[in-house]
Formats: C-alpha cells, structure tokens, sequence
C-alpha cells in the first residue's frame, strides 16, 4: 500500500485499491475471500459494510466486463 492511500479499513490497513486487486488479481469472488485475503473487516469490522460495497460493486462490474466478453464463437459457424 502506497503512504497515500485511504485506507477502508483501519484495523489492518487495507485500502479499496487492495481490495479491488484480491478481487481482480487474486480471485476473490465474495466478500468471504476479500477478508480471507486481504484481512479487512475481520478486526472490530465497524468498516464491513464499506467493504461489502466495494466487493459487490466490483464484482457487478466484473459480471458485466465479463458478460460483454463472453461470446461463444463456435455458434456461429
Ligand atoms: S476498521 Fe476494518 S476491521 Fe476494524
């Protein structure tokens, strides 16, 4: 984490940029495997729900990059 960067959650000092990386590098596909990786909201977890929003929002987002570039070819042939 760079000296900058806001952190989500205070407690292990993990910030939104981490928690989009595990879900975007590492495979975290839920919140479960955020907080696995990463450890966030696994302390006091006052910033689970801050967390949950950023997991879900990018696992939407991921959903609909996904979506447009799922195309099965061999239909068409
Ligand atoms: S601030 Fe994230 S667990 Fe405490």
């Amino acid at each position: 984490m760079k000296k900058n960067e806001k952190l989500t959650c205070h407690c292990n000092g993990v910030s939104k940029k981490s928690i989009v990386h595990a879900i975007q590098k590492g495979g975290a596909v839920d919140i479960a495997d955020v907080q696995r990786f990463t450890l966030a909201a696994t302390g006091c977890r006052r910033c689970f729900s801050q967390v949950e929003v950023i997991v879900n929002s990018e696992i939407e987002r991921l959903k609909l990059v996904g979506f447009q570039l799922k195309i099965d070819f061999k239909d068409n042939a």
